[in-house]
């Protein structure tokens, strides 16, 4: 469980950033719960309390070398350490068969990938890809967090479904498009409750041969990257988000756009330019995709004349 100091300085530093409001589901009020619970009986140390048995909020394995930072939720929000540890060379088995069978193929070596376990940074739940594999749009995020790890399925919390609001402002569906991850498991960090942090550079070149036969699989038409880590692993150079967007780049061929992550949107829920900024990423991916666009979805969150 995390620390209450470590919590409330995680909570500063956001609200100095200028958010004014979290959203709290289920597990993390139950943290909160046994917070104040300690902290109340810390406060009267002669009564009794009568605490009910702590119950662990999310199954976390243990890492084996945990970095001491990730103590601190704010931790997440700093860089990770760059040198990456040495791995064993990446061979990956060719896959064969249907895309589907291609992807349950590629799925099973993930799930037993030696570099994973070498690192042991990562938990050990899987959450590989969700949507139509046979989509010409791939979505790429980061990683899995809380509520992803828990349906084992990319995008499953907020974020997601902001993710569906934007596609949906598309015309489309997350069933009519491939939703995947950089890395396919959701970083470790000592004490796990709902926490979530960036995945280190170790652990992204550790899972970027599953992404690069993933692309190589599905051969979509188009690939938009959500965000910074995704627009990183793709297109490599240490250039801004902000620099890349606005233009078309390849990965091996296949065009890439992009965006800013869904989750950037909802802390800045207030902005409109950024949610421009995100709209014209995918109008310029539906003109690609040769989708109709109508005057009125041209229009959307453009700034009033
Ligand atoms: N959930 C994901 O699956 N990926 C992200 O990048 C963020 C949330």
């Amino acid at each position: 469980m995390t620390s209450a100091p470590g919590l409330i300085d995680y909570l500063k530093h956001l609200q100095v950033k200028g958010q004014t409001h979290i959203h709290l589901d289920h597990d993390a009020k139950q943290v909160l719960r046994e917070l104040y619970k300690k902290a109340r009986a810390a406060r009267m140390p002669q009564q009794q309390v009568v605490n009910t048995p702590a119950q662990p909020v999310a199954p976390t394995k243990p890492v084996s070398a945990p970095n001491p930072d990730f103590a601190n939720p704010a931790a997440r929000l700093e860089p990770q350490p760059k040198k990456a540890a040495p791995l064993p060379v990446a061979k990956l088995t060719p896959t064969q068969g249907s895309i589907s069978e291609r992807l349950t193929a590629l799925k099973a070596q993930a799930s037993q990938w030696p570099a994973f376990a070498k690192l042991g940074t990562l938990r050990s739940t899987m959450v590989f890809s969700a949507g139509n594999p046979e989509a010409d749009i791939m979505l790429v995020g980061e990683a899995p967090g809380f509520q992803d790890e828990r349906a084992q399925s990319p995008f499953a919390g907020p974020a997601g479904d902001k993710l569906e609001g934007i596609l949906k402002a598309m015309g489309l569906s997350r069933d009519e498009v491939y939703i995947t991850n950089v890395v396919k498991y959701r970083p470790a960090m000592a004490d796990q409750s709902t926490g979530n942090r960036k995945p280190s550079e170790a652990e992204i070149s550790a899972s970027l041969p599953f992404l690069n036969e993933e692309i190589s699989i599905v051969q979509p038409k188009v690939i938009i990257a959500l965000g910074a880590t995704a627009a990183k692993s793709l297109l490599g150079g240490n250039g801004s988000l902000a620099s890349q967007r606005g233009a078309w780049h390849s990965y091996e061929g296949t065009p890439v756009r992009v965006s800013y992550h869904p989750s950037y949107l909802l802390h800045n829920e207030k902005s409109i330019s950024d949610k421009r900024q995100v709209w014209e990423d995918m109008l310029a991916v539906m003109e690609k995709m040769q989708m109709q666009i109508s005057e009125k979805q041209r229009g959307y969150f453009k700034p009033k004349a």
